[in-house]
């Protein structure tokens, strides 16, 4: 039984790769501290915020919530994995339809090709950098997928209930790794990852995928309960990245402190993994997904 996460320095990505990978595929989550410097996390920061000035709210009252899929119904989310898209808190708008915080604190996350469509965010998620860090775990031929900035604003930020990504981000064999960064510190009281280790070789419990008729459906796979007593937090500095199977567990608590704690996270596939037609994310034809 685990019960500490196993963590490295980011020189560990290059020097000592195979010690990285065994931890990986025992633990199915490390934590690589200082991956990035405090300049790129304030660089992807700043073009966060940028991107949601551009943002027009009243035009896009689109809630994600991961506790009810209404949202799934949704166009605008099915359409995102090929855009970038902005998705809003449950407890965005009061009972009037008036915005209860700031636009910025009004956010949940943007997503979902961030990392093709804007030049910050493409030049991070494409670097070296992330690229050793994609092969210490274990990818010859990564396609990046899917991105996301979290922004857990503080005091309205929801709680995300334990999930696999995997259960979103299939493919056959399953070959979904997650890449989170800590772009503010995260800590147990702004909402932290908290995670499984070893449950990466539990079963796939569910799987979320659009139905032949139009709209999605959650099925499930496995009715093995979460080993939630195994949960590990893992709180991280500003600048260090959590790497996780999309098969472990994992899940983050509501943000009821005063402090933001945003995330930027990349999920990558195999290339050679056949990507199904029925997953909720689709790139239209003219994006296909690349590497490095
Ligand atoms: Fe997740």
């Amino acid at each position: 039984m685990m019960n500490e996460l196993p963590v490295f320095q980011a020189q560990a990505l290059a020097s000592s790769a195979a010690v990285i990978r065994a931890a990986f595929d025992q633990s199915g989550v490390v934590i690589i501290k200082e991956f990035a410097s405090a300049e790129e996390c304030a660089a992807l920061k700043q073009r966060a915020f940028e991107l949601i000035d551009e943002f027009d709210i009243d035009a896009h009252r689109t809630v994600f919530s991961t506790k009810s899929q209404a949202h799934s119904e949704d166009d605008y989310f099915l359409n995102s994995g090929g855009a970038i898209s902005f998705f809003l808190e449950e407890e965005a708008y009061d009972d009037n339809g008036r915005l209860r915080r700031s636009k910025s604190e009004s956010i949940n996350k943007i997503g979902h090709a961030m990392h093709d469509l804007d030049p910050v965010f493409s030049a991070f998620s494409h670097s070296t950098s992330m690229e050793t860090a994609a092969r210490a775990v274990g990818f010859d031929d990564p396609l990046l997928l899917q991105s996301m900035v979290i922004m857990k604003p503080p005091g309205i930020g929801g709680e995300v209930t334990c999930h696999q990504d995997s259960t979103f981000l299939y493919t056959d064999p399953e070959s979904c790794i997650g890449f989170w960064l800590a772009v503010d510190e995260a800590t147990l009281e702004n909402g932290c990852m908290e995670f499984i280790p070893g449950e990466h070789r539990g079963p796939l419990r569910r799987v979320f995928r659009r139905k032949p008729g139009g709209g999605t459906e959650m099925a499930d796979l496995s009715a093995d309960p979460y080993p939630e007593a195994r949960r590990i937090a893992a709180p991280a500095g500003t600048g260090d990245l959590v790497i996780f199977s999309g098969r472990t567990p994992h899940m983050s608590r509501a943000n009821r402190s005063a402090r933001p704690r945003m995330a930027y996270t990349l999920h990558m596939i195999s290339a050679a993994a056949h990507y199904p037609k029925w997953n909720w994310l689709q790139r239209p034809t003219a994006m296909p997904l690349k590497g490095f």
